[in-house]
C-alpha cells in the first residue's frame, strides 16, 4: 500500500498535499514548473455559475508575513470552466477538486449535477467562506444553511463533498459538526481571516474593496488552533490550510489533526513547494517509523497538569 494514501471518507489521494483554491490559477501557468503526477491533488480556482469581473483593484497587498487578497472571485463562469479547463485539468494525472460558490441551493445543485456527470472530478469543494464577496460567508456562517448546501450538492450524485469554513466566526465547531451531519466528506479549514490594510498617508484603505482575506506564515498559529479544536469536537476529515511553507508546518498540521493540508500563499513565491513536500513526507515516514501517514493524524498530546 502507498504510504502516504489518504481517505477522507469517500474520497482517497495518493498523498496528502493539495494546492489551494486561487493560489494555482486553473493549473495551465503552472505546466512548467509543477510535476502535477506528484500531488496529492490540484483544487482550481473558485467557479460561479456566471463570469465574475471580480473586485476594483488593487486587489492584493502584501503584509507582514503573509498577504491580503480581496479578488472577488473573478472567473469566468462553470460553463466555460467546464467546456475549457476541466478537460485539461482531468488530464494532469491527479486528483481535481473542483472548487464552486453559489448565491442559492438550485445554483449550487446545477454545478453539482454537471460535474458528477463529468470526466476527471474527483471531488467538490464548497466555497461557503470567501470573505470578498457579498453573500460569499452567508452559507458558512449559519450551521442550518451550511448543512442544507452539503446536502443538496450531496443528493446531486456520488462526488464526496468537501466543505471549506471560514474562520470568521465565533467558533468553527458548529458549522463543522452541521456540514458532518448532513454528509459532508471533509472540511477544508480555514479560508482566509478578514483584514485590512491602510495608507495612512493618503488616509485610504489599500485594497480596492477596502476589506480582504489574509493568509500566509502569519495565520497558522490560528489555522492550527482552529484544525485542533475542530478535531477535537467533530467526527470528520480535516483538511488542514493557513501558512503551510515546510516540511514542519505540514507536519504540525497532521499532529493537529488534519488528514491532508492544502498550499496556498508559498504557491506564489515556489510553485514547486507542494511536489517538493510529497518527498520529504516520505522520507519523514522513515525517520519516524511509521508505515502509514494516517499513524501521524491526531497524535498532538497535551501536557499532563496532574489535576
Ligand atoms: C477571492 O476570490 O476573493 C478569494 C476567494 C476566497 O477567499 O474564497
Amino acid at each position: 500500500m502507498n504510504p502516504l494514501s489518504v481517505k477522507l471518507r469517500r474520497l482517497s489521494l495518493n498523498n496528502p498535499i493539495l494546492v489551494a483554491s486561487g493560489t494555482f490559477g486553473y493549473a495551465r501557468e503552472m505546466t512548467a514548473y509543477v510535476d502535477f503526477p506528484a500531488l496529492g491533488g490540484i483544487i482550481p480556482k473558485t467557479v460561479t455559475p456566471a463570469p465574475r469581473a471580480g473586485n476594483p483593484p488593487p486587489r492584493t497587498v502584501e503584509t507582514a508575513s503573509g498577504m491580503l487578497n480581496s479578488i472577488g472571485l473573478d472567473n469566468d463562469g462553470f460553463d466555460q470552466f467546464v467546456a475549457e479547463k476541466l478537460p485539461y485539468l482531468a488530464s494532469l494525472g491527479t486528483a481535481v477538486i473542483v472548487n464552486i460558490a453559489a448565491k442559492t441551493n438550485d445554483e449550487f445543485l446545477r454545478m453539482a449535477q454537471v460535474l458528477n456527470a463529468a470526466e476527471g472530478v474527483a471531488a467538490v469543494e464548497l466555497n461557503i467562506s470567501c470573505p470578498n464577496v457579498s453573500g460569499g460567508v452567508d452559507f458558512g456562517t449559519n450551521p442550518e444553511l451550511a448543512a442544507d448546501v452539503v446536502r443538496t450538492v450531496c443528493s446531486a450524485g456520488p462526488l464526496p463533498v468537501i466543505a471549506k469554513l471560514t474562520p470568521n466566526v465565533t467558533s468553527v465547531i458548529p458549522i463543522a459538526q452541521a456540514v458532518a451531519d448532513a454528509g459532508a466528506d471533509a472540511v477544508s479549514l480555514i479560508n482566509t481571516f478578514q483584514g485590512m490594510a491602510i495608507d495612512w498617508k493618503k488616509r485610504q484603505p489599500v485594497l480596492g474593496n477596502v476589506l480582504g482575506g489574509l493568509s500566509g506564515p502569519a495565520i497558522k498559529p490560528l489555522a492550527l488552533r482552529i484544525v485542533w479544536q475542530v478535531a477535537q469536537a467533530v467526527d470528520i476529515p480535516i483538511i488542514g490550510i493557513g501558512g503551510i511553507q515546510c516540511l514542519d508546518d505540514v507536519m504540525e498540521f497532521l499532529v493537529a489533526g488534519a488528514s491532508a493540508v492544502q498550499i496556498g500563499t508559498a504557491n506564489f513565491y515556489n510553485p514547486q513547494l507542494s511536489s517538493q513536500l510529497v518527498t520529504e513526507l516520505t522520507d519523514v515516514l522513515q525517520q519516524e517509523g511509521v508505515s502509514q501517514i494516517s499513524e501521524l493524524v491526531g497524535t498532538l498530546t497535551l501536557p499532563d497538569r496532574g489535576n
